[in-house]
């Protein structure tokens, strides 16, 4: 998209760099995170039609501080500077003098005063209430700047050049706790950039079928179909524009959730008229994972035969130029960036083997999970499908604690719908991310009817998060988990213990192997 009708993110390894983005795109703008060092010439050839720098853990008084190229400000594309960014913007037009380290750092709610306010806090009263996260600050102006708001501990909590039309925030507007942030950002991309508006979701994907379409061309398509929200999606967008030509290839690896299959095929295959291909892999992921029980060890298994399979298929299947991902914005974000530490090797069907010579077709590359539901919503998925808790790869291979066997998983299977029916029953369904039954692999002592019972513990665990990158035990209702322990004891043979897991993530993880 080479439009003047987008927002380039100069990211400085901010935390909230991806809360920007949505933001921005909550107000009808397209936004792009990219990183805080891009090139100008890089920058000019996208064709923003504005920029922001981000705030990030840096000072200016740091050997290995992150700077954007000086050329950036000389653009001519409306500049907005958030936290860091401010300071970076203050360093650079008034010498790093400017910038100082804050006497008492502020993390969290200021009080801001607005003084004059101009075009970028037009509107606004003369207080506000602003979240503030940030170590040095600004203390002098710039030369060619006017300050616009300060705090009792920012004199500079706000400044701009209007000339040059370069703006400056110490503050976050981009946090719910700063209310007038969407006010602040609205000025900014509609009086200031001057941009144009309309991102929808709807043009999203009227768009994307369109750019498919053109990739694809005559060609035809293969798509991996988990029944997952972002596969689910994909998949959709891609039938909408290449019709017949996609074939999607659903694999019951013998892991999944009760109904799990039945759900896809119904949806798919019969609702929508989709070609899917399911293939019936059971028998062989059991088998390679027989007797074993480390929890990396499976997964490895799992990825290798999944990769297997869908090779087999691909091969079966004809001729396929093109294959679908259901690839999604925090995915590329999270690759492009991370130098974190393996805690778990997530399998996808991204990890296609080189020789297979496909060309990717990734819709959703530039949205957030919500945005992703949103589109779904537009194409005509259903809530079933689009509020589906997420599954992993590995399915209940992770959920089965220790070596799997037929039996175990169909104990977890049982355990975990009873779970997903009460908390659905309770309404609870989507506030909570995830919600499922762990097989634990120990024994415990119980009595029923008078006799001793030598039966399996089951854990619950549910968890509110926002992404899946930290998360907390859901405060579910005490009378929802009693019925919920009831009955899975009551009905399914052999589980006689019941425990709800309240392990937030960090330190634990959400999945327990
Ligand atoms: P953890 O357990 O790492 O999980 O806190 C974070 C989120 O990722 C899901 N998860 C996976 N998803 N392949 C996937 O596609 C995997 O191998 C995998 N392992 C965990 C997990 O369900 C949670 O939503």
């Amino acid at each position: 998209m080479k439009t003047q009708d987008k927002v380039l993110i100069l990211d400085f390894g901010a935390q909230y760099s991806q809360l920007i983005a949505r933001r921005v795109r909550e107000l009808g703008v397209y936004s792009e995170i990219v990183p805080g060092d891009l090139p100008a010439e890089e920058i000019r050839s996208r064709g923003p039609g504005g920029l922001i720098l981000s705030g990030g853990p840096g000072s200016v008084y740091a050997e290995n501080a992150p700077w954007p190229d000086p050329e950036v400000y000389s653009l001519g594309v409306p500049v907005l500077a958030i936290c860091y960014g401010h300071q970076l913007v203050a360093a650079h037009f008034g010498g790093r003098n400017h910038v100082r380290p804050a006497p008492n750092a502020e993390y969290g709610r200021s009080r801001v005063s607005i003084s004059g306010g101009g075009e970028l806090l037009a509107g606004l009263p003369d207080e506000i209430d602003a979240w503030m996260s940030h170590g040095d600050l600004v203390d002098r102006l710039p030369p060619g700047f006017i300050c616009l708001a300060s705090t009792p501990d920012a004199p500079v909590a706000a400044m701009a050049d209007p000339e040059r039309e370069l703006y400056g925030v110490q503050f976050h507007p981009e946090v719910h706790h700063t209310p007038q942030g969407k006010k602040i950002l609205e000025n900014w991309l509609y009086r200031i950039c001057r941009l144009p508006g309309g991102w929808s979701m709807s043009r999203f994907a009227h768009r994307s079928v369109e750019e498919i379409r053109k990739q694809v061309g005559d060609g035809s398509a293969l798509c991996g179909l988990s029944g997952g929200v972002d596969s689910s999606v994909a998949a959709t967008l891609v039938h909408q524009a290449i019709g017949d030509r996609l074939t999607c290839v659903f694999v019951d690896h013998g892991l999944l959730r009760e109904g799990e299959r039945e759900l896809v095929e119904r949806m798919f295959r019969d609702q929508m008229n989709m070609n899917v291909v399911s293939v019936d892999a059971r028998d062989r992921f059991l088998t390679a994972l027989a007797w074993v029980s480390d929890p990396e060890e499976k997964r490895k298994i799992i990825g290798h035969q999944f990769i297997d399979v869908f090779e087999e298929q691909a091969a079966a299947l004809g001729d396929y130029q093109f294959l679908v991902q259901g690839t999604i914005y925090p995915d590329v974000v999270e690759s492009g960036t991370s130098s974190s530490a393996v805690i778990k090797s997530h399998h996808n069907v991204g990890g296609l083997p080189e020789y297979m010579k496909m060309e990717l077709v990734e819709p959703l590359r530039e949205l957030f999970k919500d945005e992703v539901r949103l589109v779904g919503a537009e194409i005509g998925l259903s809530d079933e499908v689009l509020w589906r808790h997420p599954f992993p790869g590995p399915g209940l291979a992770v959920r089965v604690l220790g070596a799997i066997t037929r039996d175990k998983l169909s104990l977890a299977r049982k355990a975990d719908a009873i779970f997903a029916e009460e908390i659905q029953a309770a309404g609870l369904y989507r506030e909570i991310w995830q919600a499922f039954a762990v097989l634990s692999d120990t024994r415990s002592v119980g009595v029923m009817g008078d006799g001793r019972t030598y039966g399996r513990a089951v854990i619950l665990r549910a968890v509110t998060s926002e992404d899946a990158m930290t998360a907390d035990w859901a405060r579910i209702p005490h009378d929802v988990l009693d019925r919920t322990a009831r009955r899975i004891v009551n009905e399914v043979k052999e589980i006689n213990r019941v425990a709800y897991d309240i392990t937030s993530k960090p330190p634990g993880t959400i999945e327990w192997e």
